[in-house]
């Protein structure tokens, strides 16, 4: 396995593509406007003068370490006067910053993990165009605000949901903010301009109602949290961490519930910052009257350039993948190379050959002549880097240079020839061409990776046993202009059936918005000369007939079924996919959180499957998600995707749907994965509003019914496994979710007992598969030894109660009451930890605290009948007392002997 050593150092440092930190200036920043927005010279202005001032800000927050060096513009074909602009083929970007009419209007970032870069940051045109300030603050600071999720990973400093936008402390209710020195107003509607009582910050003994807001005030003099409330016009820095090392203005609050506390384990924006790339080489200041103006260039993106570069190998002739490449080839230049744009064939054995010089793809005539290109034959063994060389040099002798064009490699064999492949790979690189491979079979070099990564490309793997289609698979890396994001085709089904036949059925679902152009493609495998028939059922019975065909274009919404029938016994490869024809599409993604996975070296996190399901770029949550996962010999698994906001799934119903791909689910080499996504009328929907930037008015929600079933299928790049071993025990998951549902108090003649419910999500036995057996609570009487010393916070009694662990994803709770005599002095957190039966103990969850007297008794009563929801709503209650009498008399809760308080504070 000494092939994978170079595979994984290439995987390692790619983070060369994209964004840039050149000294201290970011170059290769892209803002890229899609062709839905409508041409406009002061959206460039705008963007101009927006990330000039943005600049200086993120100078200023920074204290004066980074800002914009240089940033692309990239504008759609259709906008033809603006001046100045410079035309390239085809951009590949990671991630960018793109202006786009979706259905949210609201500035954000689609974020990934804590520390790690964001996909994309999303502005609307109605932003930019605005002239001064936004409904978010100033442009500048929204930016930034964003950048900080874009480029660090960092999450926002204000309530993570409606149901912790305060906390307890000290037996007050706080806003849930990043510095406790901001001043706002707490009550009840858009601006909090009713006070109510109910919302009185010192009912300690009641949990604060869900529609009491805390609105900061614009102007003060707070300047901390540009993660928080960014629309506070003093606010220009970021928080750091909460010792003594940071002066007092600049310390971050880790106790509050912000969605960074949550998911960045309570460290502060600067700590986060620090540990990216950006920042850890001890980036010193700058001088103070540094020119932090960014360089724009315009960019405009031309038809695209691409070369296929074909293995013809003798191994080729294995399962039939000549044949197969061809018929598949065939289809791709026939139906899916857009109009106008170029493409050349080079085949490759241990040399190279040109069978198609660069030629525009302006007719179907043009087609069918670059289809006699496609090789059918196989001879002689394997030499990746002629083939390459040879492309590079064919592009630069039509067009003076390879820069921005793609190759697409294809081929299932071991290079031959390693003095061959150093030189391509290094004119490759130096001439900035764009490789995506396909590696066929398990037996593909995996240097092809390095090839793929180091330039910007895409990596799939075809398997000839798997149910992934090639179709699909080659459709994938045919991409898209970059200001077309809403015009890329959608696959709704594919499937490569192994078992032979003459006859093959199959059935799928069609949207009525998007279903205007499809295209169903039946390709046979093993068969050369079949001739297929094939029959389409429509609503209403439409029946369309193709004879001696292999792919025909249908045009009504429904459930579609399609009857093929073949002359000769054969394997099938069949794909459906749509042409988008409009904007707001639902649009699906799929991605992994790594691709490559070694077991050496212990890794304490597994890799995640996520799949992004957005319309209008508005998340679509209900959506039924399921990952199958295949290896050489085919299926492995088959994993359910969630959008719960448990386990991998970092944030509830943001149209992101995660699962763990488990050691049970691998073996070594490469892993294939299809994920196939299915919608109801009825159960899924649209949300609207309530992501993003906050605004001065907090948003109002709004969901949108679908009008139609759908179903999408989505190929990610592949996983690369190492080292699996035979046996491994994986830790219990993580619980994140513990809260307290409900209190309970009542003044007893010794001083208070409260009884309070607290509620959690089981997790499992393996990370978050199976069931845990044990559950081990502790308090302690300071939250760092919860979160860092656990095993030596006292064990919580729990009496004669049997606490067992059910299913993971059941909702457990328990009742539990506490007692004391004496004043209050104290504060007791309490957290919860899942263990496995091999004694292997879980991350410790969130934590609620408690602010107790001394002395108190703590002890589980019950195990509690819950299920999500049972108590949304419901009110505390105090000494049987309704909330309303409790509320004419504000100056009870002051006046009694307060034995204890109790603080209901979600944590990390
Ligand atoms: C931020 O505000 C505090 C007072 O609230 C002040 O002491 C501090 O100097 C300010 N920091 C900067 C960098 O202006
Ligand atoms: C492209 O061709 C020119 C001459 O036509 C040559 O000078 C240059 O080195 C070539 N570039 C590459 C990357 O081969
Ligand atoms: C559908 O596709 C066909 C063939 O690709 C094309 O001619 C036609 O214009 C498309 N129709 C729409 C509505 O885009
Ligand atoms: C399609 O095939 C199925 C199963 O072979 C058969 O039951 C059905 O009648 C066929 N439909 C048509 C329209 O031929
Ligand atoms: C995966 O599981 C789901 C739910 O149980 C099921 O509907 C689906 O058919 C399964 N897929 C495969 C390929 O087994
Ligand atoms: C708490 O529960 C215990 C036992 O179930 C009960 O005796 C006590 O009265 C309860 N306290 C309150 C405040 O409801
Ligand atoms: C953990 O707790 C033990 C016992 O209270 C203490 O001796 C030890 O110093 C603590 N460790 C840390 C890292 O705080
Ligand atoms: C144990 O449980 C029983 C009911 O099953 C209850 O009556 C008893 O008080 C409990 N004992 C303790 C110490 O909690």
């Amino acid at each position: 396995m000494t092939l994978f050593a170079s595979l994984l150092l290439s995987l390692t440092i790619c983070g060369s593509i994209g964004i840039k930190l050149i000294g201290h200036r970011y170059e290769d920043v892209y803002i890229v406007i899609q062709n839905t927005v409508a041409e406009d010279p002061e959206i460039i202005d705008n963007i101009k003068e927006t990330f000039t001032t943005a600049s200086s800000l993120l100078f200023k927050a920074t204290h004066r370490r980074v800002y914009f060096g240089k940033i692309n513009i990239v504008i759609p074909k259709e906008w033809t006067n603006i001046p100045n602009t410079k035309q390239i083929p085809s951009i590949k970007l990671p991630n960018f910053i793109l202006v786009d009419k979706g259905q949210n209007e609201n500035p954000f970032v689609k974020s990934t993990e804590c520390g790690k870069e964001g996909l994309y940051m999303y502005l609307h045109p109605s932003f930019l165009l605005k002239k001064g300030e936004t409904g978010y603050g100033r442009k500048d600071k929204v930016i930034v605000h964003e950048w900080g999720h874009l480029r660090w990973g960092l999450f926002s400093e204000y309530h993570s949901s409606r149901k912790n936008k305060f906390y307890l402390d000290k037996g007050r209710w706080k806003p849930t903010v990043c510095t406790e020195n901001i001043q706002g107003r707490i009550g009840i509607g858009k601006f909090c301009s009713t006070v109510e009582e109910k919302c009185q910050p010192q009912n300690g003994e009641r949990r604060m109602p869900s529609n009491c807001n805390f609105c900061p005030y614009r102007e003060q003099t707070t300047n901390v949290s540009i993660m928080g409330y960014q629309f506070v016009e003093s606010v220009n820095f970021f928080c750091d961490k909460d010792d003594t090392s940071v002066p007092v203005w600049q310390r971050h609050n880790h106790k509050a519930p912000t969605k960074q506390n949550l998911l960045c384990n309570g460290k502060s924006a600067w700590e986060v910052m620090r540990e990216h790339s950006d920042f850890k080489n001890g980036n010193t200041p700058l001088p103070d009257n540094t020119n932090t103006d960014p360089e724009f260039v315009v960019l405009k993106e031309t038809n695209a350039i691409r070369v296929f570069v074909l293995d013809i190998s003798g191994s080729m002739n294995t399962e039939d993948r000549i044949g197969h490449l061809y018929r598949t080839s065939t289809y791709i230049v026939d139906s899916v190379l857009p109009l106008d744009s170029w493409l050349g064939v080079v085949c490759f054995d241990e040399k190279s050959k040109i069978t198609a010089q660069m030629t525009k793809i302006s007719s179907d005539s043009v087609r069918k002549t670059l289809i006699q290109s496609l090789p059918s034959q196989t001879a002689g063994g394997t030499c990746i880097g002629c083939g390459i060389t040879e492309a590079i040099n064919m592009l630069n002798s039509t067009f003076g240079t390879a820069e921005n064009a793609e190759i697409i490699l294809m081929s299932d064999g071991q290079d031959g020839d390693a003095g061959m492949l150093a030189s391509a790979t290094r004119l490759a690189s130096e001439s900035h061409v764009i490789i995506h491979t396909v590696s066929i079979s398990q037996a593909a070099d995996p240097r092809m990776i390095d090839l793929a990564k180091n330039s910007g490309g895409k990596i799939y793997t075809y398997l000839d046993k798997g149910s992934i289609s090639f179709a699909a698979v080659f459709s994938q890396v045919i991409s898209f202009s970059v200001t077309e994001m809403s015009a890329q085709p959608e696959t709704m089904l594919f499937m490569s059936v192994s078992v032979p036949n003459s006859a093959m059925n199959f059935a799928f679902k069609m949207e009525t918005d998007s279903g205007l152009n499809t295209t169903i493609t039946v390709l046979t495998k093993l068969a050369s000369n079949a001739k297929l028939t094939m029959e389409v059922t429509g609503p209403g019975s439409t029946n369309f007939k193709t004879v001696d065909g292999t792919s025909l274009t249908y045009q009504i919404p429904g459930v579609l079924k399609v009857n093929v029938t073949s002359s000769q016994a054969t394997t099938w490869d069949y794909t459906v996919s749509s042409m988008p024809t409009g904007s707001n599409q639902i649009k699906s993604r799929t991605r992994l959180s790594q691709n490559s996975f070694d077991f050496n070296g212990a890794p304490t996190d597994m890799p995640v499957v996520y799949a992004d399901i957005t319309k209008g770029y508005a998340p679509v949550t209900g959506v039924d998600v399921f990952a199958i996962v295949e290896g050489a010999k085919g299926l492995l698994c088959n994993l359910s995707l969630t959008d719960d906001g448990l386990g991998p799934d970092q944030i509830l119903d943001d149209g992101t749907y995660s699962a763990f791909i488990l050691p049970v689910c691998m073996e070594n080499n490469r892993l294939n994965l299809r994920v196939r996504i299915s919608g109801s009328k009825g159960r899924a929907r649209v949300q609207i509003g309530g992501s993003g930037a906050i605004a001065t008015e907090e948003p109002d929600i709004t969901y949108e019914d679908l009008e139609d079933d759908f179903q999408r299928f989505s190929i990610p790049e592949p996983l690369f496994v190492q080292n699996l071993p035979n046996n491994l025990n994986l830790p219990p998951g993580r619980i994140t979710d513990l809260s307290i549902v409900h209190m309970k108090t009542r003044k007893t003649a010794y001083g208070e007992s409260r009884n309070f419910t607290i509620a959690w999500t089981a997790t499992g036995g393996d990370m978050n598969m199976g069931k845990a057996s044990a559950y081990d609570i502790r308090i302690a009487e300071d939250i760092d030894t919860i979160l860092n010393n656990f095993t030596n916070a006292q064990k919580f009694e729990v009496g004669n109660v049997t606490l067992s662990p059910k299913p993971s994803g059941s909702a457990e709770a328990i009742r539990i009451s506490v007692n004391a005599v004496e004043s209050y002095t104290g504060t007791a957190f309490l957290g919860i930890v899942a263990i496995d039966e091999n004694q292997k103990a879980g991350q410790v969850s969130n934590v609620v605290s408690f602010l107790v007297a001394k002395g108190f008794r703590i002890q589980v009563e019950e195990v509690a009948y819950y299920t999500h929801g049972l108590f949304d709503g419901k009110t505390d209650e105090v000494d049987g007392m309704d909330k309303k009498t409790v509320n004419q008399q504000p100056s009870l809760v002051a006046n009694v002997l307060i034995v204890f308080c109790l603080v209901a504070m979600l944590s990390v």
